[in-house]
């Protein structure tokens, strides 16, 4: 197993009073693609933001690479090498594909490594090449979720976290989405923490999953040994007792 990228340890983080994310512990190996599924309002964006450090968590360690960053700024943890794409993508409509890629680029980056990164990019995503002078804003979603991804990888991120990349996507185009990124991973190297609402996607594409439930995770798992668990349906769908086999999924 290769080492630890993102150790993530009895994080808490609230909202006001209200614990969004209660005593939650992950870790991301390099090269793995995680998945964390749950229902809506489990806290799975909550625990992103916390790791990207657009929360700050209110107990526990998040570790890059063994560097805490608990409480550092999000542009200190990005430099470190992870990149955040949230729900709902945020790329800016009114400038062209080219230039959202430039913005993704690390403010520190050079002219040459900017060049390279961008015919990385477009030789990953040949749509966006054929687009890259016209408004982000013309782009399907599907080509946009790309363009977003594009972004990220512009920065250099070499731990790349996606809130949902499937939402408002048709299921064809998502599927299209998940090969780009298995292809990523055995490309370039990258690892990826992505949330999924569909559990059968995620056990198809992950190494392992998450199962998070009312700001805990209530399961995890290796995804090739969980495809017939009835543990993990009962964790997924809420039935009964959450099982307390809860191990890393070594
Ligand atoms: N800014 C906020 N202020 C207060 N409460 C919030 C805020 N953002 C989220 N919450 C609450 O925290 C809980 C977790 O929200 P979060 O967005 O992390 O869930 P999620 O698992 O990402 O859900 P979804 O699948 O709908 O995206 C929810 O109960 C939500 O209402
Ligand atoms: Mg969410």
């Amino acid at each position: 197993m290769a080492e630890i990228m993102l150790q993530v340890s009895n994080m808490w983080v609230h909202y006001g009073q209200v614990p969004a994310v209660r005593n939650l512990s992950l870790e991301v190996h390099r090269n793995e693609i995680v998945c964390v599924v749950g229902p809506n309002g489990a806290g799975k964006s909550t625990m992103l933001l916390a790791v990207a450090g657009a929360l700050t968590p209110t107990k526990g360690e998040v570790r890059l690479n063994g560097v805490s960053v608990v409480g550092k700024a999000p542009e200190y943890i990005a430099k470190l090498g992870i990149s955040l794409i949230p729900e709902g993508r945020h790329i800016f409509k009114g400038l062209t594909v080219e230039e959202n890629l430039k913005v993704g680029a690390a403010a520190n980056a050079d002219r040459s490594s900017v060049e390279n990164n961008l015919r990385t990019a477009y030789s990953v995503f040949p749509v966006l090449a054929e687009r890259r002078h016209g408004a982000a804003g013309m782009l399907s979603g599907g080509e946009q979720q790309q363009l977003a991804i594009a972004r990220a990888l512009m920065s250099g991120a070499r731990l790349i976290m996606i809130d949902e990349p499937s939402l408002g996507l048709a299921p064809k185009i998502t599927e299209k989405v998940f090969e780009v990124l298995s292809e990523l991973r055995r490309s370039s190297g990258l690892t990826l923490l992505i949330i999924e609402q569909n559990l059968k996607r995620a056990l198809k594409y992950s190494d392992r999953i998450y199962i998070l439930r009312n700001s805990e995770i209530v399961f995890s798992g290796r995804s090739a040994e969980l495809q017939a668990s009835d543990d993990l349906h009962s964790a997924y769908f809420g039935l009964g007792q959450a099982p307390s086999n809860v191990g890393a999924g070594q």
